[in-house]
């Protein structure tokens, strides 16, 4: 059931739990995801880059993809399809394709512009009944073989962009995309609590949330983050066993090749990734 992320994470936010964001890349990736929160009972917010979106030829074909999909696998739970991590023009893009959900990025932007940009889009995203997702203190990671550690977001810049009615903010603390490296020093718990405490209760947003042990993210649970944005490890473990099944020759053995068999052990593991984390997240039986 196709739905914007506000009931989902307002729940969330009450219940101290949090929703998961899976990214998806195409149709066994939303399919595994659909099919798990189903049978766990959880809602779900599709995470979808513009660059993944132009992988699948499109923001209009990955809503009629899920769509259908929603439709003809009779799924029951809340399901958004958010943009990550959008450009303003790929923010309207996704308001006239359908989806249910944005992210405006402005974080690289000046506070003024971020400010401007956020509040024009929240007008446009709310009249259009889409859920909108700002961001402040940019989120590290890697970027042409560098790694950026990622900013610690200042809480009043977030009481600023949170106070314009956006429905979840993203506030960096320490938190990368992608692999963490050896020397990361952790989720900063102190900049989370002063942003929790200056922002009047707003859901927050985690991203990174590949690699993130399991303690600290119960603890970011527990100070106000009620949506976590998990993309990588779905990738990592999709890629190790597909590697599995070619290199045990199975692609060689009978029709071990056709796509759809090929596929299966990354499509399980997609499975299993997105079920461990909603355990973990605590959004099961929360649809
Ligand atoms: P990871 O790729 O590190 O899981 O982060 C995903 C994310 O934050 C998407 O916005």
């Amino acid at each position: 059931m196709l739905a914007n992320a506000v009931g989902m994470l307002k729940k969330a936010k009450d219940g101290r739990y949090a929703v998961a964001q899976i990214n998806i890349n195409n149709l066994e990736w939303t399919k595994a995801v659909l099919q798990t929160v189903e049978e766990l009972k959880s809602p779900v917010i599709l995470g979808v880059s513009a660059g993944a979106a132009k992988y699948m030829t499109g923001f209009a074909t990955v809503t009629a993809m899920v769509k259908a999909m929603d439709a003809a696998l009779n799924i029951s739970v809340p399901v958004a399809i958010h943009l990550d991590h959008g450009k303003y023009g790929e923010a309207l893009e996704c308001i006239e394709a359908g989806f249910t959900s944005i992210m405006f990025d402005g974080s690289h932007f000046s506070i003024e512009e971020n400010v401007e940009k956020t509040k024009e889009l929240v007008q446009i995203a709310h009249k259009n009944g889409l859920s909108i997702e700002a961001e402040v203190g940019s989120i590290g990671g890697e970027e042409d073989g560098v790694i950026g550690m990622g900013e610690i977001a200042d809480p009043e810049q977030c009481k600023l962009i949170a106070s314009l009615g956006i429905d979840f903010l993203a506030a960096g603390i320490g938190n990368i995309h992608g692999v963490y490296p050896p020397n990361w020093k952790g989720l900063d718990f102190d900049a989370l609590e002063k942003i929790h405490n200056a922002t009047g209760g707003i859901p927050l947003v985690l991203h990174g949330g590949t690699g993130i042990p399991e303690d600290m993210i119960k603890k970011a649970i527990s100070l106000g983050v009620s949506k976590i944005n998990v993309n990588t490890e779905c990738q990592l473990t999709f890629a190790a066993a597909t590697r599995k099944y070619i290199e045990a020759g199975k692609d060689r053995e009978s029709k071990g090749f056709d796509p759809r068999k090929l596929l299966t052990p990354g499509f399980e593991a997609i499975k299993q990734t997105v079920k461990e984390k909603i355990l973990l997240f605590g959004s099961d039986n929360k649809a």
